[in-house]
């Protein structure tokens, strides 16, 4: 009986230990494109995930009183409605008939692509 319930411990932490693990990798790398791309996982976060992509790519160009190219980012319904008329992942993903974004940079990494496919494809929720 005890020997059981040492056991059942020795499991529990190894799991919770391995939980740190994957939870810290992903805060230390996050959507970085030379790691596997764990922020696609079940359901992803506006807030979480989305919006510090958008806020590092995009907000910096996309907010404000005269947003580039009269196109506002950075609310959660503007940013839906970006999604929602496909001109985010068409100039993201440099696709033909759009304006490749972020203007004069680097094309997103395909994880950071594939996150803000995948809260697209799971509805754009506002989580
Ligand atoms: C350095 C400034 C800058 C950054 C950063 C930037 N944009 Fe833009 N964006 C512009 C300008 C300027 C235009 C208007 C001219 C054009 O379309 O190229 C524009 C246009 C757009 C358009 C309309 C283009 C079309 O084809 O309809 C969308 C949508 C857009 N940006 C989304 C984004 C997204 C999403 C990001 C982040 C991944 C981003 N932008 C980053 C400057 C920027």
């Amino acid at each position: 009986m005890i020997k059981r319930s040492i056991s059942l411990i020795s499991i529990s932490v190894v799991l919770s230990l391995c939980a740190c693990y994957y939870d810290h990798e992903e805060t230390l790398y996050g959507a970085a494109s030379n790691q596997p791309c764990t922020d696609t996982v079940g359901t992803v976060s506006y807030v979480q995930k989305v919006v510090p992509i958008l806020q590092t790519s995009c907000y910096g160009c996309h907010t404000g009183s005269s947003p580039s190219g009269n196109q506002l980012m950075g609310t959660y319904a503007a940013d839906k409605a970006m999604a929602q008329n496909g001109k985010l992942m068409g100039t993201i993903n440099h696709s033909a008939g759009y304006s490749p974004m972020p203007k004069g940079a680097a094309k997103l990494s395909s994880c950071r692509i594939a996150t803000i496919k995948k809260w697209i494809d799971v509805g754009m929720l506002n989580n």
